[in-house]
């Protein structure tokens, strides 16, 4: 056995697979030794504390350049900063090609954005919005091969979106090549003609915003994903579900036995659309799309998370600050809600919450929540067991979670670049106080302690579940 340099002693260890006391030893970076009294010249003493797979936080946007003049305010180094002090080791934000732009092009600009920055190592996910033969026939093809293994694609946004023949496209290199492709299932058209509709009566406040998204846009467009899907027998992963409506399509076709995987979100848990009726503006700081739905919305997700039709739990960290021109108040305090930027910033609140809601409550065990928050996300974008486990050979990015502490959060605690947080108030039991990536601590008692610049680009494998079932068609 290679002999440790650090040890962390006494602690729960817990991952997808089991609980158990023991020692961790690790040496240059990696896990060594699971197992009692190791010894190192470097401890950490962790009893009465849970020692967890540092999170892997599949789905965010950092620095995303956007379209309409918005600035997002995190960029790598704040964004990985607020990731690490919420427990999470591993991101993978998005590189979005714009339209008339090279997909190539989006990834060396995203690695630039990244590189001496980020402070956790980092994959990335492909968007695509340009759908040429250069794209389909070789740069998406070379990506998958260089380790970019997943794409997002849109169904609404006009600078995004795809239509139904396109994503039969897009769909069909993932089959071939072994790509995760993720979709944002809502129907654009149904929007824009709500959105008409809506602006016309004046009824342009933020809250309305809700009303021009309702639940059957996103269950007609998640309906409509899993057929094209399923035309082309390929997996898909449908991101940020927001309620039971698009969780009922999604259980339908995994009893059909169709590999459709799904990922949620902390704002379809803990915001209903009542938060976007707060005074004035405020509602535009709990804007994203799909919006929030109601208290019965709310229980169709915990029952999702509770029963496996969900996979993933990431947090959709989309971080526009309120009180600015480049942010939510893009045009002005009183814009029509089609004209403010959507999302919200949740990175570092993402675990806390569940750990504290999900397993404080008993609604989930603590290896049902390492699955969704890590061990998941990890499997089903290709860099398992590297990541998302305490194994031997795995990297020692792991989570001294102090399981009793008590916190009240509100944004002066958080480290993201954004002004508020939408969950100010809430109360949570349970919080990480160390993190360490790669071996190294980087965060101590709830503070960043690393240096900027350290985190590493992942290369993805091609994911085991991209696999097709071998039962469509393969034309
Ligand atoms: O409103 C959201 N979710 N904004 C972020 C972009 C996306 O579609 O994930
Ligand atoms: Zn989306
Ligand atoms: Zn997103």
């Amino acid at each position: 056995m290679t002999r440790p340099d650090l040890v962390i002693r006494n602690g729960t260890v817990a991952t997808a697979a089991d609980v158990i006391s023991c020692d961790v030893g690790i040496a240059e970076g990696r896990i060594v030794a699971l197992g009692e009294s190791l010894e190192a010249d470097q401890v950490i003493d962790a009893a009465g504390k849970l020692v967890l797979p540092g999170g892997v936080d599949s789905h965010l946007h950092l620095d995303q350049p956007m379209g309409d003049g918005s600035v997002m305010a995190d960029g790598f180094r704040s964004g990985t900063i607020s990731a690490a002090c919420g427990g999470t080791t591993t991101v993978i934000p998005f590189a979005c090609q714009v339209k008339g732009n090279t997909l190539r092009h989006a990834v060396q600009d995203y690695h630039a954005r990244a590189e001496g920055k980020a402070v956790v190592d980092y994959a990335f996910h492909l968007i695509i919005s340009d759908v040429t033969a250069q794209v389909l026939g070789q740069e998406l093809p070379s990506l998958i091969d260089e380790g970019y293994t997943s794409f997002k694609i849109y169904m609404t946004y006009d600078d995004l979106k795809l239509n139904d023949h396109q994503i039969l496209d897009v769909l069909s290199i993932a089959r071939r090549d072994g790509a995760m492709a993720m979709v944002h299932a809502e129907n654009s058209e149904c929007i824009a003609w709500l959105t008409e509709k809506l602006e016309l009566a004046g009824d342009t406040a933020p809250h309305f915003h809700a009303a021009s998204r309702p639940p059957v846009v996103e269950r007609e467009a998640t309906h409509r994903a899993i057929s094209l899907a399923e035309l082309v027998d390929v997996p898909v992963l449908i991101v940020h579900v927001s309620g039971q409506e698009a969780i009922e399509q999604i259980r339908w076709a995994q009893n059909r036995g169709f590999r459709v995987y799904a990922e949620t979100c902390p704002q379809y848990l803990f915001l209903t659309a009542e938060d976007l009726h707060k005074d004035g503006f405020e509602g535009a700081k709990c804007m994203c799309s799909p919006p929030p739905r109601d208290k019965d919305s709310q229980e169709a997700v915990w029952r999702a998370l509770e029963n496996g039709t969900f996979q993933v739990f990431s947090s959709d960290h989309a971080p526009f600050r309120y009180d600015d021109p480049k942010g939510k108040m893009l045009q002005g305090a009183d814009a029509k809600f089609a004209y403010i930027p959507n999302g919200v910033p949740g990175v570092e609140t993402r675990l806390p919450l569940l750990f504290s809601e999900g397993v404080g409550k008993g609604r989930i065990d603590l290896r049902r929540f390492v699955e969704l928050t890590s061990a998941n996300p990890a499997r089903i974008y290709g860099l398992y067991p590297k990541k998302g486990t305490i194994a031997i050979g795995a990297d020692a990015d792991i989570t001294i979670w102090d399981p009793d502490k008590e916190v009240e959060i509100t944004n002066d605690i958080l480290h993201h670049n954004v002004d508020y947080t939408p969950y100010e108030g809430i109360r949570v039991r349970g919080w990480p106080e160390t993190v360490l990536s790669r071996g190294e601590v980087i965060v101590r008692d709830g503070e960043f302690c690393g240096a900027e610049g350290r985190g590493k680009f992942l290369k993805c494998e091609k994911p085991d579940p991209a696999r097709p079932k071998g039962t469509g068609t393969t034309l």
